[in-house]
């Protein structure tokens, strides 16, 4: 550069007061050798698309009465359209948290595809009988009527207990294997608005805890505590999932029996693997074997690799 253009170039900072070096800095800096995306972190970031998926047309279709197909079709990828989910029964309050929640799952979609490309939409069974037979089976017996998670308010929170969690621990679970910045700043990012959602509803279940759950004589507290022991034991592991009220061993530095957010003994997250997720929505206690809210299983090389004749 001419002498003379840095002269004009400080006369310039000095004019405005401003110079380069003193505009903020907005975007981090990220190591400079390293890949955005490795190529090990795409089945990572595909394989959450299936929950995403699972939020997206649960959340949309409960609070609007239609899901993907009519808000963004393309996000799809031409996967056969989810079997038996509704609207649901709400009340304005319920409605406006859960048509957010909706909408932020399409948003993770997009930039899932965007980022690792898309997987195709799995065969989702979200009808009122699927979830009326994973409560009966957290019961160990069958509720009369069956429970229906699109009656009301209560019941769709209730159901909606089932799902954000499972993506909370997925991303805790996914984050040590992910090595490019891209991948770990979105999973970061989907982590954060995720364990949001599953704390709403867990706020929600909370201060409702001795409510009971009409038409039966089980309060809201029992069902989150049922639901929890059954994806533990679905899932194989041990204790991940806790309901909204625990025992002092499990509480907050075994202080609290209150337990509005599930978390570890440091009260750091639980974290749970592709197989112990895959074994709680197939709700067959095995990665091997689908069903549950996917009856063809999950899409994606992870969920796949199980489903191949060993
Ligand atoms: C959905 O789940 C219900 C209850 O488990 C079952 O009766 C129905 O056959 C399932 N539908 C599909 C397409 O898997």
């Amino acid at each position: 550069m001419a002498a003379t253009s840095i002269v004009m170039l400080m006369m310039f900072c000095n004019f405005i007061h401003v110079c380069f070096s003193v505009i903020p800095t907005c975007q981090p800096t990220y190591p400079p050798n390293e890949l955005p995306v490795y190529k090990e972190d795409v089945d990572l970031l595909q394989f959450a698309q299936n929950l995403e998926f699972s939020e997206a047309e649960f959340f949309l279709w409960g609070a609007l009465g239609y899901g993907l197909d009519r808000i963004a079709p393309q996000q799809a990828m031409g996967g056969p359209p989810p079997v038996g989910v509704q609207k649901a029964n709400l009340d304005s309050l319920t409605r406006n948290i859960i048509t957010e929640f909706g909408y932020e799952e399409v948003g993770h979609l997009r930039i899932l595809r965007e980022t690792v490309g898309g997987i195709r939409r799995p065969l989702l069974n979200l009808s009122a009988s699927n979830f009326a037979k994973l409560i009966d089976e957290a019961f160990g017996y069958a509720l009369r009527p069956p429970f229906n998670p699109y009656g009301d308010s209560l019941s769709y929170m209730i159901a909606s207990y089932l799902i954000p969690y499972m993506g909370l621990v997925g991303y805790v679970g996914s984050n040590p294997s992910l090595q490019g910045y891209q991948s770990k700043r979105l999973l970061a990012g989907l982590l954060g608005v995720e364990s949001g959602q599953d704390a709403v509803i867990r706020m929600y279940l909370y201060e409702r805890a001795e409510m009971v759950v009409s038409p039966y004589k089980i309060t809201v507290a029992e069902f989150t505590i049922r639901i929890s022991e059954l994806r533990n034991k679905l899932a194989m592991c041990g204790i991940k999932d806790e309901g909204i009220r625990v025992p002092l061993a499990l509480g907050a530095e075994r202080k609290t029996k209150s337990n509005v957010l599930s978390a570890n003994t440091d009260s750091i997250s639980y974290s749970r693997t592709p197989a112990e997720i895959l074994r709680v929505l197939y709700n067959s206690g095995n990665e091997r074997v689908p069903g549950g809210f996917f009856p063809d299983g999950a899409n994606g090389k992870i969920a796949k690799q199980f489903l191949q004749p060993r």
